[in-house]
């Protein structure tokens, strides 16, 4: 499965030849000022909750490319509000199946408020199980002991987790998060770019393969197999 980073929680994985968006948040990230947002494709765009940091340019990418929104129902409820033709609302339960796989939304220890101050409902992660791989987009989240319901629905690949802090996880809390999802291949996300979310990189790197497991921090711009 190929993987591109777009800075902060933004990234997309290609299913099937289907290209799926995760929270995008670039034009106001001046960390990923060298990303043009009209380059970027989509066939889905999944939206975790509704802070601005993961869905400030979801309606704009949505409206050129025509993906489905897929968040929960309330997020998806918003975006319709904003033009978004295509949406697919979800909750905290079974899997869904889309063209590409099935994808059940699970539970993150967060907030969910919109820009305007909507109601958000309640922010979800996301499982995905394809027939081209398993994996685990937590979202925005605290360490939760419902993490560990993950292994009985499928074997993941990789995870997708965020390491800053203050508002998310941090590296410790996330090691811990791929014990309870027993999968040692994490992609981490949602650090450095505001102050309160600065990390150490390499030590983060070092504290993962302590552990055995790996870290994967890709550039933003850089795309990855994984
Ligand atoms: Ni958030
Ligand atoms: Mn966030």
């Amino acid at each position: 499965m190929k993987l591109s980073f777009y800075g902060h929680a933004t990234f997309s994985v290609e299913v099937k030849g289907k290209k799926i968006l995760f929270d995008p948040f670039i034009s106001p990230n001046p960390l990923a000022k060298h990303i043009d947002i009209n380059s970027i494709e989509a066939d889905y765009i999944f939206i975790s909750h509704g802070h601005g940091d993961h869905i400030a340019d979801a309606v704009q990418i949505a409206k050129r490319t025509n993906a489905t929104c897929v968040a929960a129902a309330e997020v998806a409820g918003w975006l319709q509000k904003q033009g978004v033709e295509k949406t697919h609302g979800m909750n905290h339960g079974g899997f869904f199946s889309f063209d590409f796989g099935k994808v059940k939304g699970v539970n993150a220890i967060h907030s969910s408020g919109l820009p305007d101050g909507s109601y958000g409902g309640n922010p979800l992660g996301f499982v995905f199980v394809t027939d081209e791989g398993n994996f685990y987009f937590a979202g925005d989240t605290a360490l939760t002991a419902d993490m560990q319901l993950i292994p009985g629905w499928t074997k993941l690949n990789f995870s997708v987790m965020p390491i800053g802090s203050n508002y998310t996880m941090d590296v410790a809390d996330a090691i811990r998060a791929s014990d309870f999802v027993n999968c040692d291949t994490v992609v981490g996300i949602h650090y450095d770019t505001f102050p309160a979310i600065k990390i150490d990189k390499e030590e983060a790197k070092r504290n993962f393969e302590t552990a055995g497991k790996k870290l994967l921090l890709p550039g933003i711009g850089e795309t990855i197999d994984i």
